[in-house]
Parts: structure tokens; sequence; C-alpha cells
């Protein structure tokens, strides 16, 4: 099916190849004003000024008219743990009597809570739970999402995991990217002998997930009282004799060394950075890792926000991503992060876009697909209410300014 989308008030980041914005690049949001936008087979076909919308467009295509609408490309959320088994209020409520986070995972809550509730859930009442979640995210114009495992914190249960996020990749319309996450925290018999779930993880898990294809990435906790730097070493190097490449979760409670290492090992994102030192600013700056920022975790845990401005000074290449997670947080709403990173951070309204998109795409390597109004990608567009200017979107950040969402160009 051929359809022609008219009159739209603002087309948003159109780009005629992918690159990675970093740095003073952040701000440049390319933008067509009153634009059309040709979809066919669920791809990009053209773009353009409405003043260059010719006969060869229209041919044998539906019209659609945006009435003043603006389009964007739909968020790309590149770190996610949305397979979870129930929610976690109740630790909620102890922070806000005044328990932190770190306090509530010492005492077997957190991590630990989720692990319990996943080894009583069944894979398919895990898919369907997620596959609701995802339903809710894709209507708030999520349209490529990464996905870990992580509460299993065994061989059965990251395995089991793992495969529901295989069987969401398989069913979901928007591209999935698994990351395997059995390093997230030490199973209590474990909490002495580091190298037993270690070795666990590298000679037990790993080999089934690679036989079965069930990640893309590998992911760790570098955080203390978590996985060390060298413990994270060992691992992700494990993970890549496997062919999984490192997305680690890095300086988010202190700066441990976490994102100078995912730069020294190549990592495709650094993630959190709530926590962050001038070595860890100049190493990511100066290298091709990205940096994902993930502002709601920050808001729900009361830490301090992660320095965006310090960052993109430095040049660096930074993604926006929601976290979505029982304990730290619980919302996948990309418009509230786009939102806080512009109130709290002082990014711009075009930085974050660029972040929450383009670079979102980069941090899970699906770049070639979403991320951009490009020919050739996917039609995962987002239409917003009538707005007076791209700024209003984070400015009004309660509203929910979507209208409607495109997915592979059928509106959901
Ligand atoms: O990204 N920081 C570690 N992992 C998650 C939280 C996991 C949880 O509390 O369930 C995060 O914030
Ligand atoms: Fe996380």
């Amino acid at each position: 099916m051929k359809r022609v989308i008219q009159h739209i008030k603002q087309l948003v980041n159109t780009r005629t190849n992918s690159i990675v914005v970093r740095g003073a690049e952040l701000s440049q949001l390319p933008i067509i004003d009153n634009a059309f936008i040709v979809v066919e087979n669920g791809i990009i076909q053209a773009y353009g000024s409405m003043h260059n919308l010719n006969a060869e467009h229209l041919h044998g295509a539906e019209l659609i008219d945006a009435a003043g609408s603006s389009v964007l490309p739909c968020w790309c959320d590149s770190h996610t743990h949305l397979v979870y088994a129930a929610s976690r209020e109740e630790e909620f409520v102890h922070k806000i009597n005044g328990l932190t986070y770190a306090e509530i995972a010492a005492k077997g809550g957190g991590i630990l809570n989720s692990a319990r509730k996943i080894a009583q859930t069944t894979e398919t009442e895990l898919y369907l739970q997620a596959m609701t979640r995802l339903q809710e995210l894709m209507k708030l114009g999520t349209g490529a999402i990464e996905i870990k495992s992580g509460y299993g914190l065994n061989t059965e249960n990251e395995l089991k995991m793992l495969r529901v996020i295989k069987r969401i990749k398989a069913s979901a319309p928007i591209p999935v990217k698994s990351s395997f996450l059995g390093a997230h925290t030490y199973p209590l018999e474990f909490k002495e002998n580091h190298n037993g779930y270690i070795d666990q993880i590298i000679h037990e898990m790993l080999p089934v997930i690679a036989k079965e294809q069930l990640a893309d990435y590998i992911d760790v906790f570098c955080e203390e009282g978590f996985f060390s730097v060298a413990e994270t070493q060992r691992i992700c190097e494990a993970g890549k004799s496997y062919g999984l490449k490192a997305k680690i979760h890095a300086n988010q409670l202190h700066a441990s060394g976490g994102v100078e290492l995912g730069v020294k090992l190549g990592a495709v994102s650094v993630d959190h950075l709530e926590t962050m030192n001038d070595t860890a600013i100049q190493a990511l700056g100066a290298s091709n890792t990205i940096g994902t920022m993930l502002p709601t975790a920050a808001f729900f845990l009361r830490m301090p926000y992660q320095p965006a401005r310090t960052l993109i000074n430095a040049n660096a290449a930074l993604a926006l991503a929601s976290d979505y997670n029982p304990g730290s947080s619980p919302s996948g709403n990309m418009n509230f992060v786009v939102a806080l990173s512009c109130i709290q951070m002082k990014m711009q309204p075009e930085e974050a876009i660029n972040a929450a998109t383009i670079n979102g795409a980069f941090a899970m390597e699906l770049q070639d697909e979403v991320g951009s109004i490009t020919v050739g990608k996917r039609a995962n567009l987002i239409f917003t209410q009538p707005i007076p200017s791209l700024a209003y979107l984070p400015y009004s950040f309660g509203s929910n300014l979507i209208d409607k969402v495109m997915i592979n160009g059928r509106f959901i």
C-alpha cells in the first residue's frame, strides 16, 4: 500500500544518511516546514517540501492530510528492562520513608526481589505482560526498543527471560534488540563467591545464549556493591568471544570506572552516567561509545541528573533512554524522558530529540532502519497534536501531545 501524507507542519529529523550526532552537532535538527512524506510497504520512499510534491509521488497513493501535525521519527528506546514479573511499589514507599536504593538492595529487595518473582512466573505469562507494556509504549511513540534480561540470576531463569525477549522480537511490529544482563547483581548464594557466579555466566549461560542466538549484547551492572571493573571486564570479554558487543550500566551510583572500561572495550554504549568525573567525561567524549543518559532513573531515585551540558561540551555522542524497570524507572514514556532532559539537564529540545531518535538508533545499531526521516527506513512515525513549535513538546510535559503513531506505515 502506498500513502502520501501531506501538509505536515514540520517534518522533523530528515537526514539523507545516518551519522551519529555528537557534541555541538546535537543541536542541529534538520526540519522541513510544510512537508509531505511518501510511505510504501511500510518504508519511507520519499519526502520533501509540499512545493516539490509531484505526480509521481501521488501516483496510486492514498492521500492523508496531516492537518497541522508535526511528524517525527518514533523514539528509539535503547535501554529497558521491559520483561519483569511484578511491580515494586512497596519499595517505592520504603524510599519515601527514607531508605536508599542501595539500602533496599542490601536487604534483599531491589533486583533480588524481582528475581524471586521471575522464578515464579512462566515464560508465557512474562511474554504477555511484556507485550502489554510494549503496546502502551508504542502508543506513546516508541518505535524501536532494547530489552535486557537480568532478573533471572541463574541459568534457568536468565535463559527464560532471554527466550521471552526472543518471542517479543519475533512477534512485535517494531525492531527489538536483546541484551544479556546475567551480571545484574550477585544472587545471595554467591555473595561471597563472585567467581562462582561469573563462572556460571561464562561457562553455563553464554554458550547456550550463543547457540540459541538469544542476545545481541552483553551488559553488566558495573557498580560498587555489584560488579567491579575487573569483573565487568572479564564478563564483557567472554561475551565478546561469543560475538556479543558490550552495552554496560556505568557510573550510576558511583564514579566506578565503568565508563572508562566501556570506552576501552569499545562498548556500543555506556548507560546511566549520573555520577561522572572529569576522567570519565573526557574518555567518553573522545570515544565512539555512545553515552546513554537515563534521566527518569535519576528522577525516580532522587539522584543528581546526568551532566548533559558538560558531556556535550566534551563532544560526546549522547542518547536518551527510559531504563523502564520496576525498581528505578517504572515508566517507559520517552516523551517524559525528553522533557526531563530539557527541564532538568538543560538540553535544548533539538538536542534531546536527536538523542532520543537517531542516537538511540545507533545505540542499538539500528541506524539503517529507524531514528530519522530517511528514504529506505521504516515508516515508524509520531504525529503530534497541533503544536505551536517543537519546544512545546518538552515544555508541555504533562500533556499527551501524540495524536497518532504509525508503525511500518500503518496507524496503530
Ligand atoms: O538500570 N541499575 C541497575 N539496574 C536497573 C534497576 C534494576 C532494578 O532496580 O530492578 C537500572 O536502574
Ligand atoms: Fe538499566
